[in-house]
């Protein structure tokens, strides 16, 4: 229950700070532009407090956001205790966890934390556009901008923020057609735009058109796959998701990596297209998963192939 604004100085002298979170309190008043002097954040979370104003143009100025992440990398503290004197001192070491939003869950993950580039400013009463210097933070994996005031065009260079998994702008009065540059987000996995005015058909690209209709819901003039008619589920929020789910967001992270990931994609992917029986035994084998998005676009790619040949 922090009240009042974003103290100054933690832009001003934090300056080797990795994560800062400052969700669910009670801020108030503009986000800091001394914020944008902390090269070394890679979690920026000021969700649920009710920050207003713009979103400051120098969030370019994150540079750790602009560098790749290591995915071996945990954070480690060491730290001593010692008495002057009679000569006694102590040490030990922990490893930094975080609370970390994805896919509309919140995790809390230690492991390949220095992977993560995160800005989460969803829950605020933030007002103005997108500023176009976010598509500079070109390794960003999550954005949320959600239930804010924000209004304007989503920036249509946000297809160079190639390592996006996670989108979500919902509840904002954003406006124009869905830029053709996210259907190049070939990591997309999950995306929320539900409850904007944004018009024009959805950009074709397998990522985007694999998604659930509910992602685009609440927008008058949108058109085009996946959107239907049909009825929305409703999402429920879960704050710690089963075991299960767990196990998908890492494989989903190591495999969303990158380019080993895309070698890897064309790599089986060609090969089915070469050989029958490999595609049969390969599908059995994706049976045992339960990452519907990935089994989704392997099985529509298979129909498509078995059309071509038959
Ligand atoms: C952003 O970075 C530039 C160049 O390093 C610096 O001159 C500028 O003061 C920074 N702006 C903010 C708001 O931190
Ligand atoms: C974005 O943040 C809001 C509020 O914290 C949360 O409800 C939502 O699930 C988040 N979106 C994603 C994709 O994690
Ligand atoms: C939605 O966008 C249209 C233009 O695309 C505009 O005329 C209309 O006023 C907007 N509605 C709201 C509620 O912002």
């Amino acid at each position: 229950m922090f009240s009042g604004s974003i103290p100054a100085w933690i832009g001003e002298n934090l300056l080797s700070l990795i994560f800062l979170s400052l969700q669910a309190n009670e801020f108030y008043g503009r986000i800091p532009s001394n914020l944008c002097q902390l090269a070394k954040i890679r979690i920026l979370d000021l969700s649920q407090n009710t920050l207003s104003g713009a979103i400051p143009l120098c969030l370019n100025n994150l540079t750790a956001m602009v560098q790749k992440g290591d995915p071996d990398g945990i954070i480690e503290h060491n730290y001593w205790y010692s008495v002057e004197g009679n000569k006694s001192f102590w040490g030990d070491s922990y490893v930094e966890k975080a609370w970390v939003g994805w896919k509309g869950m919140k995790y809390e993950y230690e492991r390949s934390l220095l992977l993560f580039r995160i800005i989460d400013f969803a829950c605020n009463k933030l007002n103005g556009e997108i500023p176009d210097e976010i598509t500079r933070l070109s390794e960003l994996v999550v954005l949320n901008l959600s239930r804010n005031n924000l209004i304007g065009l989503i920036p249509k260079n946000i297809g160079q923020l190639k390592q996006l998994q996670s989108v979500d702008l919902s509840y904002n009065h954003l406006s124009g057609p869905i830029p053709d540059s996210m259907a190049d987000l070939n990591f997309l996995s999950y995306l929320n735009l539900s409850y904007n005015n944004l018009s024009g058909k959805v950009p074709t690209g397998t990522q985007l058109q694999s998604l659930e209709a509910s992602a685009f819901m609440g927008n008058q003039a949108l058109y085009g796959p996946p959107i239907t008619q049909q009825c929305p589920k409703n999402d429920t929020f879960q704050p710690q998701p089963p075991e299960e789910e767990r196990d998908e967001f890492n494989r989903w992270f190591y495999v969303g990596m990158g380019i080993g990931f895309f070698m890897a994609f064309w790599g089986v992917f060609g090969t089915l297209l070469l050989k029958r029986s490999w595609r049969h035994a390969y599908f059995r084998l994706l049976d045992n998963w339960t990452d519907s998005l990935y089994v989704t676009s392997m099985l529509s790619s298979a129909r498509l192939v078995r059309k071509f040949k038959s």
